[in-house]
């Protein structure tokens, strides 16, 4: 088992060793894991080449650190708490055993399929136990996953299916989201359209919808485990094959195939899990994320589950049947440590105290944050209204890239404050740069955020593209990895993140393009170009401001532009990315070389009409005018 970190000194003198000597120190941590063959080597590296290779030639199953690892001691205990998205709805408790039972018979099910090592799976789900039986039954055979978050439309799955070339996709008729029924397999069955690699469709039956069913390619999932067969021994895998690929937004249109593998990623989300909540045997641990996204991979299957820990994974939202859901869900299962997001809490927040005040919390022991920056008003709001001022609130900032959470403070251990994510966990080397890579070094430093050393965690490439891997992650600044993100460390060397530097916003902790969100309004018949920039949100922390230009404007008008507008970036990408703000313009301001300069179209939609810094190479200052003039006209 995983040491945990217990005092302020012994963090310090972690985090000494894992400088000092990283390969001893991840040598260590990862001895406490099963491996049919130990590594040759702990690490071979060179950022220049973005060559990362940890463990090398360590052969593994992550599978069997989950279960054969924890069978003899926590067979009946609760591996999976599922709670159905109605609360009235029977929930349903998977322990070590069942859990195992389950992903054995669905491996044996992919391997009759002709599934073999290393081909692509796409997952397209809602928040299911099958989901996450799914993706540990690729890691049992080998098999690469590729989770598509189910808020993404046909055409952003289909996208992810083509790039992965997956064979198989695995879904479900529909999906239950609050009142509303999602027709998941409809969305499958037209993204598939265009996918000449698919060769068959698992489907889970949840909500009984009426679907379109085609035999020759279709598979009932609960008709092919009917006869599976029980037992599946583990696929022996190399440290370094890929584990699983996880789509996400980059600065250009196409999003990036992030590509983990299986030995670091199991060491470095299981360390973090262990340390940065400070989880105990018994604790009931509830992350509030979608398995579609990173931090539903490594915080509430990969880390828990590898920890032996109990992962409550709840299918609804946050304000169905009402704005108390997850409280009550926390009194219910008696929750220790509670993981959301900062949008979560602010949108809870702006309902109102009635729905938090009255529910008994005194389970809990730690809440976490993650996926965009805090701002002191909700963090204080969850530390005294949620954590009723004794909880401390681990602020974990990470990425879809690294893995795992990077820096945070480790909970109880690390005196917090608000909206910093204040230290880097062991083994991470953050260092500050300036635009021309030099390093800020001592305190009171604000600049772009890199890391320096390599960690088990981060990710390999991209996948099908380890050139465009290179060249985004380790040329802007020689030598580092350059997690895009600003980044303030201040007086006492705590970390504040500041928020993206470059092309990506992060709307409600989604990431997002706005070459992504551009490209999608562009195909709007009547739109000759745009531009899409970030604006301050009180609830998304970052709301889409869309700048666009028409040819002309239909019967409709503006407004039935913007309308149209809106429905086919939901149809293009998904509703996450429809734009808040849609303002028609005549033109955009751009310099003589033709390139938007974005610095001012930000500024506008902050709602800054001056202060905008070098304009000489501006083409046409009477562009921003007619912009400003444009919102002062609408109010
Ligand atoms: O900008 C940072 C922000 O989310 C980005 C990563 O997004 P994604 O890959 O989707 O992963 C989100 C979940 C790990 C980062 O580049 N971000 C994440 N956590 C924080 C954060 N910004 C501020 N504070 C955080 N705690």
């Amino acid at each position: 088992m995983i040491d945990k970190i217990s005092t302020l000194g012994g963090y310090i003198h972690e985090y000494q060793k894992s400088v000092e000597n990283p390969e001893a120190f991840w040598s260590r941590i990862a001895e406490s894991f099963f491996w049919r063959k130990k590594w040759d080597k702990v690490l071979d590296w060179d950022f220049s080449e973005a060559r990362i290779n940890w463990f090398v030639n360590g052969k593994m199953n992550i599978t069997e650190n989950i279960f054969e690892r924890h069978l003899f001691t926590r067979a009946d205990q609760p591996a999976i708490i599922w709670e159905p998205n109605h609360p009235n709805d029977e929930h349903r408790v998977l322990s070590y055993r069942e859990l195992f039972n389950e992903i054995q018979k669905f491996a044996n099910v992919l391997i009759n399929l002709g599934i073999q090592k290393g081909d692509r799976i796409a997952i397209y789900m809602p928040m299911i136990p099958e989901l996450a039986i799914a993706m540990l039954a690729c890691a049992r055979i080998g098999a690469i996953h590729s989770i598509v978050f189910a808020g993404f439309s046909a055409n952003s799955l289909a996208d992810r299916i083509i790039d992965a070339e997956a064979r198989l996709v695995i879904t479900s008729d529909g999906g239950f989201r609050g009142n509303k029924i999602i027709p998941i397999k409809d969305i499958v069955d037209e993204a598939i359209e265009n996918c000449p690699t698919v060769e068959k469709v698992i489907v889970v039956q949840r909500t009984n919808s009426d679907i379109t069913f085609k035999p020759d390619r279709d598979i009932w999932w609960h008709k092919c485990m009917t006869n599976a067969k029980k037992e599946n021994k583990a696929e022996t895998m190399d440290a370094e094959d890929t584990l699983f690929i996880l789509y996400t937004s980059g600065s250009t249109d196409k999003p990036k195939g992030i590509v983990h593998t299986c030995g670091g990623y199991m060491v470095y989300s299981a360390y973090t899990f262990k340390n940065v909540f400070q989880y105990s045997d018994g604790d009931q641990f509830f992350c509030s994320a979608d398995i579609g996204w990173i931090t539903g991979h490594s915080y509430i299957v990969y880390g828990p589950l590898l920890n032996g820990a109990t992962s409550l994974m709840f299918e609804g939202i946050p304000t169905f049947p009402d704005a108390g859901r997850y409280w009550d869900i926390v009194r219910k299962y008696k929750i220790a440590q509670f993981y959301t997001a900062p949008t979560a809490i602010r949108s809870l927040m702006s309902m109102g105290q009635e729905y938090v005040e009255n529910k008994d919390l005194s389970s809990l022991k730690v809440l976490g944050t993650v996926g965009e920056p805090i701002n002191e008003e909700a963090w204080h709001w969850y530390h005294d209204h949620v954590g009723k001022n004794r909880c401390p609130i681990v602020d974990t900032w990470w990425q879809t890239e690294t893995g795992g959470i990077t820096i945070s403070p480790i909970a109880g251990i690390i005196p917090t404050k608000p909206s910093f994510a204040t230290l880097p966990q062991p083994g991470i080397q953050p260092v500050i740069v300036d635009g021309d890579g030099k390093e800020l070094s001592g305190k009171s430093v604000e600049g772009n955020l890199c890391i320096k050393f390599p960690w088990p965690g981060m990710l390999r490439t991209i996948w099908g593209d380890h050139e465009r891997f290179k060249k985004t992650y380790f040329s802007t600044f020689k030598n580092l990895y350059f997690s895009g993100d600003g980044v303030k460390r201040d007086e006492d060397g705590y970390y504040r993140i500041l928020g993206r530097v470059d092309d990506v916003i992060n709307v409600s902790g989604h990431r997002m393009g706005t070459a992504e969100v551009e490209n999608a309004i562009n195909e709007h018949p009547l739109v000759n170009e745009s531009a899409v920039v970030g604006f301050p949100h009180p609830i998304k922390g970052q709301g889409i401001y869309a700048f666009v230009v028409c040819g002309s404007l239909s019967t409709g008008g503006e407004e039935g532009i913007k309308t149209s507008i809106r429905k086919g970036v939901t149809k293009i990408i998904g509703a996450i990315a429809k734009p808040d703000k849609i303002q028609i313009v005549n033109g955009l301001p751009k310099t003589r070389s033709g390139k938007i300069m974005r610095r001012i179209l930000r500024k506008i939609a902050q709602g800054d009409y001056s202060n905008f810094g070098d304009i000489s190479t501006l083409l046409d200052t009477s562009v921003v005018d007619e912009i400003i003039q444009g919102i002062l006209k609408e109010g």
